[in-house]
């Protein structure tokens, strides 16, 4: 049997929740839709454009930041045969390494983030401001603001899209639900919406989750695998977006890829991994907590290193099909590090590249949506684009932690 090896009886009980979460979300996203667009009010994206526009789902108001020429400049490529990507989420981790890969690639990129602060905004700021050092223009609006988008849309001669902006992690559902179906619904059926009003629809590769997989237990995770027990919010969000993705391939013949991260870590990573805050709290001394299953077992995760990830990235851009009816691909891709490592081995070795012990203590895994273990089979995009992913956990932290004590000045190591 596929998936979590539940039976029939579950999986029906299970399935119904499923449509009845679907219509509640379905309903959602018509109902925010319908206030953004009543508020939303039309205006030229030209240079030094602000706006202040709708609230969105507690994500605070609709801002509109664009320079037309800094986006031509931005947009500029290295000669013929590059692309020009219209890359969402600059602003957030896996954005900003993979706009720098693509412009040393001598493609073409104009970002869009909307620094929300679900972590700290000015590791963000940062980002954009290393970015904008090399040429790479970050507007700042929101992908909910479909008209905005649009406009954005037609701003340079795109070959893709790129989108990577979403609300991640797992736990902070608990706290904002609607920031999940605000940018993770709302913002990728506007997305997608801009895009096939294009008159050349583009190839669309967008940001999907190991989270998918939720409580399936059959290991390495498949592409091929049911998908139907997710354990978070986000997840759901996140196969939504594959569902979603499906039906415009199905009727609009646009091409859509799908790309299922595997907890990415590494420099300029975000504060609200573990990785990222167990390397704080080593350092100044709080107590670490690790996660453990209700039969005792080890947390595990397939940490992947950024570098190896924006190579998955962008080997599925450069082999995503046009957007033409009836040959239109619809893809979904692993993207993890095929090497499973429990949560304590990560602490090991961060604690040995830090040179100092943490306080640790043992709890039970809370019910917030986490999962025991993820472990990607990687084979489809090794066929499809050669990846491979090359960075052992110890050598991926190690940059990690060097980058760390740079950026907040601690000296040591
Ligand atoms: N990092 C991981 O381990 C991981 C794992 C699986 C999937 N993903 C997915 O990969 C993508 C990138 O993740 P990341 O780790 O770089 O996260 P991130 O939070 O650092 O980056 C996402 C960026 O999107 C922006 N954003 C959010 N909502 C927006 C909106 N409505 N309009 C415009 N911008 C918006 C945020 O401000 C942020 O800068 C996300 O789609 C995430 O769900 C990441």
């Amino acid at each position: 049997m596929r998936g979590g090896g539940r039976g029939n009886e579950a999986g029906r009980a299970n399935f119904k929740y499923l449509i009845v979460v679907a219509l509640g979300v379905t309903f959602l996203v018509a109902f925010l839709h319908g206030a953004v667009a009543k508020s939303g009010a039309p205006e030229s994206a030209g240079r030094g454009t602000r706006k202040e526009g709708p609230r969105g789902a507690d994500t605070g108001a609709f801002k509109r930041v664009f320079d037309a020429e800094r986006a031509r400049a931005s947009c500029r490529t290295g000669g013929p045969g590059k692309h020009v990507v219209f890359l969402t989420g600059t602003g957030g981790f896996v954005g900003f390494h993979t706009a720098l890969e693509l412009q040393k690639q001598g493609h073409g990129v104009l970002g869009l983030d909307n620094f929300n602060d679900y972590y700290e905004t000015s590791l963000k700021r940062a980002r954009q401001g290393i970015l904008l050092e090399k040429g790479i223009y970050t507007v700042e609006g929101d992908i909910a603001d479909g008209e905005f988008v649009a406009q954005l849309l037609e701003a340079c001669p795109f070959t893709h899209v790129l989108h990577l902006a979403a609300q991640a992690g797992v736990r902070y559902a608990a706290k904002n639900p609607l920031a999940y179906v605000h940018s993770n619904l709302l913002g990728f059926v506007t997305l997608l919406e801009a895009v096939k009003k294009m008159k050349v629809m583009l190839p669309v590769v967008y940001a999907s989750s190991s989270s998918v997989y939720g409580l399936n237990t059959k290991v390495p995770f498949s592409e091929e695998d049911r998908v139907d027990h997710p354990a978070s919010l986000y997840a759901a969000t996140k196969k939504s977006n594959e569902m979603i993705a499906h039906s415009y391939h199905n009727i609009y013949g646009m091409s859509l890829t799908g790309l299922r991260f595997f907890t990415v870590y590494g420099p300029y990573g975000r504060p609200d991994m573990a990785y990222f805050f167990f390397t704080k709290y080593i350092l100044d001394g709080t107590e670490i907590q690790i996660f453990q299953g209700p039969n005792g077992e080890e947390v595990q995760r397939d940490f992947t290193y950024v570098d190896d990830i924006v190579a998955g990235v962008i080997g599925s851009l450069e082999t995503a099909p046009p957007s033409v009816k009836g040959q239109a691909t619809y893809r979904l891709f692993n993207l993890g590090n095929t090497h499973p490592e429990t949560v304590t081995t990560l602490v090991e070795n961060l604690e040995e590249i830090l040179g100092k012990e943490g306080r640790k203590r043992v709890v039970p895994m809370p019910a917030t949506g986490d999962v025991l273990a993820t472990h990607a089979n990687v084979s489809a995009a090794y066929e499809a684009f050669g990846y491979q992913p090359k960075t052992d956990l110890k050598t991926g932290l190690r940059r990690f932690v060097d980058w760390y004590r740079e950026y907040y000045g601690i000296g040591g190591g």
